[in-house]
C-alpha cells in the first residue's frame, strides 16, 4: 500500500469539488439523477491511491457542490475489473430486474477480465442492478451480455432513445484502438444488436474512450435539436496528453452523422487547432453526462487530471478529484455549433450575492498589481477586459513572490493560456511544468472569464464558457495573491468580482 496515511495539512483537497477520502479516483460512471439525488460513482481504487484494483465508488448529493461518499457500490474480483460505463433507470423494467413495484437502476459496464477468467484478456459489456436506489448492486449472472472478443471494447454509455418509430435503449462504446464509436441496440439491455460505428475522425492522437450521445436545442430552442458525439481520448490531446472532443450532427436512431468531421480518418497533427474540444486544459479527462436530469438540462464531469502524470500527483491519502459540474448548452457560430460550459448548481452566480472583493474600469499597467484584499484559495473571480497595446494581458491566482498561475491573454496571436511552469509543486513529472493554450477571440471588442480556483485547480470558463481550460496546480499555503498583469503594453480591465467560497 503506497503511502496511504492522513496527513495533518491536507492543503491540496478541494473544497468545491469532489474527491475520494483517502483512496484513488479515475472516470466518472453511473452519472445519474434519481429520486432527488445525483449520483457520482467512479472508477476507484478502494484498495489504494493509485491506479488498481477498478471498482465502482460512490457519492451523491443534492446540490451539486457537497458530496457524500458511501461504500463501494460494484467492487472487482478475482475475475473482473469493472471498468467504465453508465447507469439508466429502468423504468418499465424492460430488463426484468425489477421486483413488485419497485423498478431497478440497471449499471452497463465494461468487465476487463483478468486471469483466471476463461475470458482473459477481453473487454465486454456487462449488467449489475439496484432496487434500493443505488446504494446496494447485484451483478447479472448471465453476463457478459456483449462480447465481441475484443481486447479493448469498453466504457458502454447507455441512452433511452424514443421517436415516432419506437423507443429502444442505444449504447455508444469505443473500440479504443480503432477510433472508433460503436452503437448498439436493446430492448432489454441484455440482447445487444449492432447499429453502426462512427470514426476514425479528427482527433486520433490516442486511444478513444468514453463516448457520450445526447440531443441539445441549438439557442435554447426545442425545435432545433441537434446531437453531440462526445469523445475522450489519451493522449493527443490539444495541449497533451488526455482530453476530450466533441461532434455535432444528426443522429437517426441508427447512425451518427457528424457536422463537424475536419479530418476524416487518421488525424493531421497540425490541425488540432480546428477540432472540437470539450476542454483545452490539460486536466478534464473521461467526461461524461447525467441520465434523467430534470428540465431536460445536461450535466457533465470530467475526471481532473491527466494520464500522463495522474499516479503521481502530490496529494495524499487521496488521489484526483472530479471538476466542478458543468451545465452544457449548443449555440451556432458562424454556420456551426460550439458547446458552452458553465459551473451548474450553488456555484452559477447569482443575482443579488454580493462579491467580496471588486474593482472598475481601470488600466492594466504593465507589471504586476496585487490585489489587496482579494486574496484566496477557494473562490471564483469574475474578469471582463479589453485589450490594449501589451501582448499579453490577465490574472496571476495562487501567487506569492515568483510563484503564481498565469491566466493570460494574447489578442495579436488570439490566444488563452494557462501557464503554471510557476505555481509550485511541479517537479514530481517532467510533463507537468506547461503552458497551455486555446483559441481566443474578442467578443463585442472584449475577453470575459471566469476562474473557479480550488485548492489544487483553477478551472477557466472564457467568453460565456465557450472555451473552457481546466489545469490542476499544487502551490504553497501561502500563495493565495490574486494579481493582474500585463506585458509588451497595456490594457483595459473592465470589471472584477471576486467571490470567496471558504
Ligand atoms: C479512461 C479509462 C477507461 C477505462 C477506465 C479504467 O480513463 O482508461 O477507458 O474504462 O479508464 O479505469
Amino acid at each position: 500500500m503506497t503511502a496511504v496515511t492522513a496527513t495533518t495539512a491536507d492543503t491540496f483537497r478541494p473544497a468545491l469539488h469532489y474527491a475520494a477520502r483517502n483512496t484513488w479516483l479515475n472516470d466518472p460512471n453511473g452519472l445519474i439523477h434519481h429520486e432527488g439525488v445525483y449520483h457520482l460513482y467512479y472508477q476507484n481504487n478502494p484498495r489504494d491511491n493509485v491506479w488498481g484494483n477498478m471498482s465502482w465508488g460512490h457519492a451523491t448529493s443534492t446540490d451539486l457542490l457537497t458530496w457524500t461518499e458511501h461504500p463501494v457500490a460494484i467492487a472487482c474480483d478475482e475475475f473482473e475489473d469493472i471498468f467504465s460505463g453508465s447507469i439508466v433507470f429502468d423504468r418499465h423494467n424492460t430488463s426484468g430486474f425489477g421486483t413488485g413495484s419497485t423498478a431497478p437502476l440497471v449499471a452497463v459496464y465494461t468487465s476487463a477480465y483478468k486471469t483466471p477468467s476463461a475470458l482473459h484478456g477481453v473487454q465486454a459489456q456487462s449488467l449489475a442492478y439496484s432496487l434500493d436506489g443505488g446504494y446496494t448492486w447485484t451483478k447479472h449472472p448471465g453476463n457478459p451480455v456483449l462480447n465481441r472478443g475484443s481486447a479493448d471494447f469498453r466504457d458502454p454509455k447507455v441512452i433511452r432513445y424514443e421517436s415516432d418509430a419506437g423507443s429502444y435503449w442505444v449504447m455508444a462504446a469505443v473500440e479504443a484502438q480503432d477510433f472508433e464509436v460503436v452503437f448498439y441496440k436493446s430492448h432489454d439491455l441484455k440482447y445487444w444488436e449492432l447499429l453502426s460505428s462512427f470514426g476514425p475522425a479528427n482527433a486520433t492522437g490516442g486511444v478513444w474512450e468514453c463516448p457520450d450521445l445526447f440531443p441539445l436545442p441549438v439557442d435554447g430552442d426545442p425545435e432545433n435539436l441537434k446531437w453531440v458525439l462526445t469523445v475522450n481520448l489519451n493522449p493527443g490531446g490539444p495541449n497533451d496528453g488526455s482530453a476530450g472532443q466533441y461532434f455535432v450532427g444528426d443522429f437517426d436512431g441508427t447512425t451518427f452523422t457528424s457536422d463537424t468531421t475536419v479530418t476524416d480518418g487518421l488525424q493531421d497533427p497540425d490541425r488540432l487547432a480546428e477540432y472540437q474540444w470539450l476542454d483545452w486544459g490539460r486536466d478534464y479527462y473521461a467526461a461524461v453526462s447525467f441520465s434523467d436530469v430534470p428540465d431536460g438540462r445536461r450535466l457533465m464531469i470530467g475526471w481532473m487530471n491527466n494520464w500522463q502524470y495522474a499516479n503521481e500527483i502530490p496529494t495524499s491519502p487521496w488521489r484526483s478529484p472530479m471538476s466542478l459540474v458543468r451545465e452544457v448548452s449548443l449555440h451556432s457560430v458562424e454556420g456551426s455549433w460550439r458547446l458552452a460550459q458553465l459551473a451548474a448548481g450553488e456555484l452559477a452566480p447569482r443575482a443579488g450575492q454580493s462579491p467580496s472583493f471588486s474593482l472598475a474600469a481601470v488600466e492594466i499597467s504593465e507589471g504586476q498589481r496585487v490585489l489587496d484584499g482579494a486574496a484566496g484559495s477557494v473562490q471564483r473571480i469574475e474578469f471582463t477586459a479589453t485589450p490594449g497595446t501589451a501582448e499579453e494581458f490577465g490574472l496571476i491566482v495562487r501567487g506569492e513572490g515568483a510563484q503564481g498561475t498565469r491566466i493570460g491573454i494574447r489578442p495579436a496571436e488570439a490566444l488563452i493560456v494557462v501557464d503554471r511552469r510557476e505555481s509550485g509543486h511541479t517537479d514530481f513529472h517532467e510533463s507537468f511544468a506547461s503552458i497551455d493554450a486555446a483559441p481566443i477571440r474578442a467578443t463585442d471588442g472584449g475577453y470575459e472569464i471566469t476562474v473557479y480556483v480550488d485548492r489544487c485547480s483553477v478551472e477557466v470558463f472564457a467568453q460565456g464558457g465557450r472555451i473552457t481550460l481546466t489545469e490542476l496546480i499544487f502551490p504553497a499555503a501561502t500563495s493565495t495573491q490574486v494579481s493582474l498583469y500585463a506585458s509588451g503594453g497595456t490594457a483595459t480591465l473592465t470589471s472584477l468580482n471576486v467571490t470567496q467560497y471558504a
